[in-house]
């Protein structure tokens, strides 16, 4: 019996369309309710379903032998599991943006003060650059904070850009692209090889089934530890 946990939100309908198109049909009964554990014995499988900054910690910790989140989540939260499997949806990018008027403004010479859900990311990538920065910690409508002068920055999702431009805000770096994986816990990998290497095969198969009409980015090859190492921000 393997355990999955699903991400809830925008990651959840892509994430049953692929398990069904992989052969999973009873990945169907996670649907629009208030449940958050779907036994499905039929294939041997139980599928959880949590919030997605919660996934890497289920998934390390053994709560789940799997799960599917994002590769934000996992660049933020550095966990020790194995990531084997490039989704390929829930295709967005990790931008820093600043309100149009604003971008010219030079503030490199003073702190620049950035509001995120994402700190680590954010401190990383100015640290890097050494650029001083001030990180204000937001869980959600970040694009409110340039705006009523909460920050100078924001590091955030973009996905279609309408949020951005919905607030007068362009993008002025290109952090790192994300996109949806398949990360399985370290014991699990060895003590339930076999039902997880056939998850992996069946998901990838759905995967490369849904890019043969159009050109899309490869996903990673073989198994790699989830990392904040700079070849995974690259
Ligand atoms: C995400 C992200 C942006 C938005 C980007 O927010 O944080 O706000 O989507 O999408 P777009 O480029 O297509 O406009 P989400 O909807 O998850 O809500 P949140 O702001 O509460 O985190």
């Amino acid at each position: 019996m393997l355990t999955i946990a699903l991400s809830k939100g925008k990651l959840i309908e892509p994430t049953l369309e692929l398990f069904r198109r992989a052969g999973y049909e009873s990945a169907g009964l996670v649907g629009e309710s208030r449940r958050l554990i779907f036994p499905c014995p039929e294939i041997d499988t139980t599928f959880l379903i949590v919030r997605p900054s919660d996934v890497p910690t289920y998934v390390e910790y053994g709560g789940a032998d799997a799960g599917i989140v994002g590769k934000d989540v996992l660049m933020e939260q550095d966990s020790d599991v194995y990531e084997p499997l490039d989704l390929l949806f829930g295709a967005c990018r990790i931008s820093v943006a600043a309100l149009r008027a604003e971008v010219a403004c030079d503030r490199l010479s003073s702190k620049v003060r950035v509001a995120t859900k994402y700190p680590r990311i954010t401190e990383r990538f100015f640290n890097q650059r050494g650029v001083p920065v001030e990180i204000i910690k937001l869980y959600g409508s970040i694009e409110l904070a340039p705006v009523v002068g909460l920050a100078d920055r924001i590091v955030d999702l973009v996905e279609t850009g309408s949020t951005l431009k919905a607030h007068d805000l362009v993008e002025v770096d290109l952090i790192a692209q994300s996109t949806a994986r398949f990360i399985a816990n370290r014991a699990s990998l060895k003590l339930k090889h076999a039902p997880l290497m056939d998850m992996i095969r069946r998901l990838r198969k759905a995967v490369a089934d849904s890019q043969e009409t159009p050109a899309m980015p490869r996903g990673d090859a073989g198994l790699k530890r989830a990392s904040t190492s700079a070849k995974d921000r690259a």
